[in-house]
């Protein structure tokens, strides 16, 4: 079967495999952890295995292969990308940095290397808030998400100037996609991604990162909810909360990029360590003090 071929080829290569939330379910099943983007870097930094198979998309490999230099990463779903990530070029931040001197950037883990190393911080969806709030500058350019941008700005008095980028998954969500669902669901407690739209945000009873959602679910004495992120989160929320209801707030909400693992990639992957991502040492050593910049918080 294929499940036991993978576990005994990531016996024989030394290998561990980080899942996003996101995945599918059968490849979280397989996984030795899942989470959102700052347990997966974190994860990456302190991993001990030779080989890191990571099942998600590029801007995830490239961040772990950034921390950890030395190991091999491998991303079974080749050419996985996150169409936000490419919304904004070093060149462009460049520019904006120009077009705004002194302010300081925050970058989200959802941006190509280069972007990253162009930036003074990261963040992710988990910790937008405390990173600005660490910053000595009272200006911040945020990139590239303006959703996340203006979800943290509710949280400082700082001046946050956003890029113009989204995430065509959670933008897409409207406050009528927010009313249908609680009119069908009216005990149902809607929790909500960050990347969503200020109108939609508005509307929920809670904003978190993906496993932000999934503790909150588990906390949280709601038996029913209304879940505002790609739909595979669903998977793991009903996996560990076997005597609660999960809805999605729209069945449309599939990233494509990161349904494009599967178990047979992931086998092929542990076997010829292969598709290989790296970022050169130049790139790579500036993006890298932007996130250990972020872990640190
Ligand atoms: P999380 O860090 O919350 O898992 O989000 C990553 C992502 O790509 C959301 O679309
Ligand atoms: Fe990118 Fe959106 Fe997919 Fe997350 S869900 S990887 S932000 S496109």
């Amino acid at each position: 079967m294929l499940a036991d071929d993978i576990l005994r080829l990531k016996r024989e290569r030394n290998a561990v495999i980080l899942a996003h939330n996101y995945q599918p379910g059968e490849v979280q099943e397989v996984a030795d952890l899942r989470g959102d983007s700052l347990e997966l870097s974190r994860a990456a930094a302190r991993e001990e295995a030779e080989v890191i198979i990571f099942c998600g998309v590029d801007f995830m490999a490239e961040t772990a292969a950034i921390l950890s230099p030395e190991k091999r990463v491998v991303m079974p779903a080749a050419g996985a990308s996150c169409p936000m990530a490419s919304m904004i070029t070093a060149r462009d931040l460049r520019g904006f940095k120009e077009e705004n001197p002194g302010a300081a950037v925050v970058c989200y883990v959802n941006s190509s290397a280069e972007v990253k190393a162009e930036s003074d911080i990261c963040c992710t969806s988990a910790n937008g808030v405390e990173v600005v709030a660490s910053l000595a500058e009272e200006t911040v350019l945020f990139v590239p998400d303006r959703n996340l941008g203006r979800y943290v700005a509710r949280f400082t008095e700082k001046k946050i100037i956003t890029w113009n980028g989204y995430c065509y998954v959670h933008d897409r969500y409207t406050p009528e996609d927010v009313s249908r669902a609680c009119a069908l669901h009216p005990e149902a407690e809607v929790l909500v991604h960050p990347e969503c739209r200020p109108e939609v945000i508005d509307l929920a009873d809670g904003v978190y990162s993906t496993s932000g959602m999934a503790r909150r679910a588990k906390e949280s004495p709601s038996r029913e909810f209304i879940i505002g992120t790609e739909v595979g989160m669903n998977y793991r929320l009903k996996e560990e909360n076997p005597g609660k209801e999960f809805y999605p707030l729209s069945e449309k909400a599939v990233c494509l990029d990161m349904k494009k693992t599967t178990l047979e990639r992931v086998r092929s992957a542990l076997e010829t360590l292969e598709p290989r991502v790296t970022v050169p040492e130049e790139v790579a050593g500036r993006a890298r003090v932007a996130i250990e910049r972020m872990l640190s918080i």
